[in-house]
């Protein structure tokens, strides 16, 4: 059965949600499922924007044909090339081998690497080009980088509608509701497209500032990302939010404490820290363990705090692998402006503050107001000043 809705008269959605899937890009937990967006306009010519990853193939064919009612397809708007948008081209080609496929120049390259085989009609365009399909006019924005090299987006003249590929995309599945409008908005929410954003697209944050930059110059009535709900009418919280992300500012005045332990002696310091704090009244104060939590989260929550907190054992002469794995993440996703604190715990030779120091120097706009403390097993009364101290520069910090 087709599972489809108007977003205006003749614009539908036709994506579909996979909530089977455990790992989105087979790394990233998702509990909530994930939704492939597409969109199909029928006007004197039709015209397909983006296709579905292979896992919801089945129903993305069904809800076009039944928009399409025996029509022909003759666009297909290709706005990115990762196989979660671009699985489907060549079996929409066998359905619809007349289609024209418009693309950027790098999106045919990325095309033909995917396809070796395939032969299509393409029609290459460039930032501020149009299509008309009648009715409905399209103009195309470059948005490289968000999040790979060939990203453009398209802006629908007629509903003012900006069809934004990855951005302003957030996990978890459309049950029902497909307008952001109908959901219940709340931190969970919220938390879940932070996410998404930090962990797909973070690295790319002056490109998503160019975005929002273009994104300023034109009225939008309707956002309509790759993934997640389509935002009408009030979207400035999202703005506001992915202003503050893309520009690695951070959400919330408050301390996020991520440690590792093995045998409970850097969680107890963990907890103590945590309780210093709180007893100075400091509010916002979030705890993770980085073995039991995925990295994603920790990404995602570093992106929100102002101050982190990094506590581990050594390891083999080394800093403790999951902190390890979670430093390297920060790294690669530009992980800027933010203040951190440092614990290390080291039964017999402490010497991995410096390593993560080394980490922590390399993250643009970054600093250590307070000198890395060393434990060696257990707490002790001096491990306590230490951390109340510490907890007293956080909180003066704020
Ligand atoms: Fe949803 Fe970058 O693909």
């Amino acid at each position: 059965m087709e599972i489809t809705q108007n977003i205006t008269e003749d614009i539908y959605y036709v994506g579909a949600s996979d909530k089977r899937l455990g790992l989105f890009e087979n790394l990233f937990p998702i509990p909530s499922g994930v939704s492939y967006n597409s969109y199909l306009i029928m006007d004197d010519k039709t015209c397909l924007l983006d296709t579905v990853d292979a896992s919801v193939s089945r129903q993305f064919f069904s809800n076009i044909e039944s928009i399409l009612k025996g029509r022909t397809l003759d666009y297909l708007v290709v706005h990115h090339m990762e196989p979660d948008h671009a699985a489907m081209i060549e079996d929409l080609l066998l359905r619809y081998p007349n289609v024209t496929i418009v693309l950027t120049d790098k999106a045919a390259t990325f095309l033909k690497q995917a396809n070796p085989a395939l032969s299509c009609i393409t029609q290459v365009v460039k930032e501020g080009d149009t299509l008309s399909l009648g009715k409905h006019t399209l103009s195309f924005l470059m948005a490289p980088m968000v999040h790979w090299p060939e990203v453009m987006m398209s802006y629908e003249m007629k509903n003012k509608i900006l069809f934004s590929a990855d951005a302003f995309g957030t996990f978890g599945s459309l049950d029902g509701n497909i307008f952001a409008s109908e959901l219940y908005l709340d931190e969970t929410f919220y938390s879940e497209a932070r996410r998404y954003y930090s962990n797909i697209v973070g690295k790319y944050g002056r490109q998503v500032q160019a975005v929002l930059h273009k994104a300023a110059q034109i009225e939008i009535q309707y956002l309509c990302p790759l993934h997640g709900p389509i935002w009408n009418g009030e979207f400035q919280t999202l703005l506001e939010k992915y202003n503050l992300w893309s520009s690695y500012q951070a959400e919330v005045k408050g301390v996020l404490i991520c440690y590792g332990s093995m045998y409970g002696n850097t969680e107890n310091a963990a907890l103590y820290l945590a309780n210093e704090l709180a007893k100075l009244k400091i509010k916002n104060i979030k705890i993770y363990d980085v073995s039991q939590t995925d990295v994603s989260y920790l990404i995602s929550d570093t992106f929100k705090y102002t101050n982190i907190v990094l506590m581990a054992p050594n390891y083999n002469g080394g800093i403790y692998p999951k902190m390890n794995t979670y430093l390297d993440d920060m790294l690669r996703l530009s992980v800027s402006n933010r203040k951190f604190y440092i614990v290390e715990n080291g039964t017999w030779a402490p010497v991995i503050a410096k390593k993560i120091e080394e980490y922590i120097l390399k993250y643009p706009g970054s600093s250590l107001p307070f000198e890395s403390i060393k434990m060696k097993s257990r707490g002790t009364e001096e491990t306590k000043i230490q951390l109340a101290e510490m907890a007293k520069c956080i909180g003066e910090s704020l």
